[in-house]
């Protein structure tokens, strides 16, 4: 087995299963910005320069929660390694840059790394370059949506897997979905499966609305960058300079809301639709649940996972649980 896969070791294999500029896709953005709130999903905020601004945020001293999970992390590889056992296939889901699962190389020593994201012009850069730095490990980009069902194609090998979906990614759905999303996790993951998820906890509104509106506006610009996607994908005619960023706490549910509101009655038009906004109007676009260690056990106790772990920061401003 291992001797097949020499020559995938200095190239990653690349497998595409959606379609980027697909009609059920176009679809999807239309009906979004036709509902009386406008909504567009989050997953439309990663292009290649969607996912270089996100990198932009996770160095802002107020994004807290990428430094907080990578302290979790080198904190306690050890023991989360020695819990979810070594020489796994490690299926990171959401990539992106793919360094928080470098990081974890060293402890968890996997046979494989299956690296899944949308942003895929983006993770064959992040991945080609992770394959020089280790060769020894065999890699697989995967091009898929998940945000409708989590599938993952057959060059994902067999072999005991653990699932890795870290940035407190799972907060981008209601708690249903999540709920859903974690069911799938664990069908995908097979028996014997693990999964090792970053969850972001409930803290105060200053500083949950401080890492969603950074003041040298790196989020206002990775959220206004989906107005491109707008015009690109739906050939839609958005100007960039008439919304704002708008990123709320909303208490009661628990959530970070981030929406784009017009800055003055417009239009917007594209091939067979147009929504008109008035001033002050929004565009929700991304949701950020925030949880407590509590709720979110729950949540995968009710996902049927039967065994948790957590560990926490000093602070509980964030939580990596491991479940199997
Ligand atoms: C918040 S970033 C997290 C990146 C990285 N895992 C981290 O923790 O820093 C979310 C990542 O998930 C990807 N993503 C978002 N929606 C997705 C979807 N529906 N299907 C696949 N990947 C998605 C994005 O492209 C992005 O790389």
């Amino acid at each position: 087995m291992l001797v097949a896969h020499t020559a995938a070791m200095t190239v990653p294999r690349f497998v595409q299963i959606h379609r980027e500029d697909s009609a059920a896709l176009r679809h999807e953005l239309a009906q979004g910005l036709l509902v009386e709130r406008a909504m567009v999903s989050p997953k439309f905020l990663y292009d290649a320069l969607g996912s270089r601004l996100f990198e932009a945020i996770t160095e802002l001293p107020e994004y807290y929660p990428t430094r907080t999970e990578r302290a979790i992390f080198d904190a306690h590889a050890a023991e989360m390694a020695a819990i979810a056992g070594r020489g796994r296939t490690l299926i990171d889901l959401g990539a992106g840059s793919c360094e928080k699962a470098a990081r974890l190389f060293g402890a968890l020593q996997p046979l494989r790394y299956v690296a899944v994201d949308i942003s895929v012009e983006y993770l064959r850069q992040t991945l080609a370059s992770l394959q020089r730095q280790h060769p020894q490990i065999e890699m697989v980009g995967v091009g898929a949506d998940f945000s409708a069902s989590l599938t993952l194609p057959p060059e994902v090998g067999r072999g005991e897997r653990l699932l890795f979906y870290p940035g407190s990614s799972i907060g981008n759905f209601t708690p249903d979905e999540a709920l859903r999303f974690l069911r799938q996790a664990r069908a995908a993951g097979g028996a014997g499966s693990a999964l090792l998820i970053g969850v972001d906890l409930v803290k105060d509104v200053e500083t949950l609305e401080r890492a969603y509106d950074d003041p040298l506006r790196v989020t206002a610009a990775f959220n206004l960058n989906l107005l491109r996607r707008l015009n690109a994908l739906l050939g839609c005619d958005a100007r960039v300079e008439d919304f704002e960023h708008v990123a709320l706490f909303d208490v009661e549910r628990s959530r970070i809301e981030m929406h784009l509101q017009a800055r003055r009655a417009l239009t917007l038009s594209w091939p067979g639709g147009q929504r008109r906004f008035a001033a002050g109007e929004r565009i929700h676009t991304e949701n950020s649940y925030k949880y407590t260690v509590e709720g979110f056990e729950r949540l995968l106790r009710e996902a049927g996972y039967a065994r948790t772990r957590c560990w926490t920061d000093p602070q509980r401003w964030f939580a990596v649980f491991l479940a199997s």
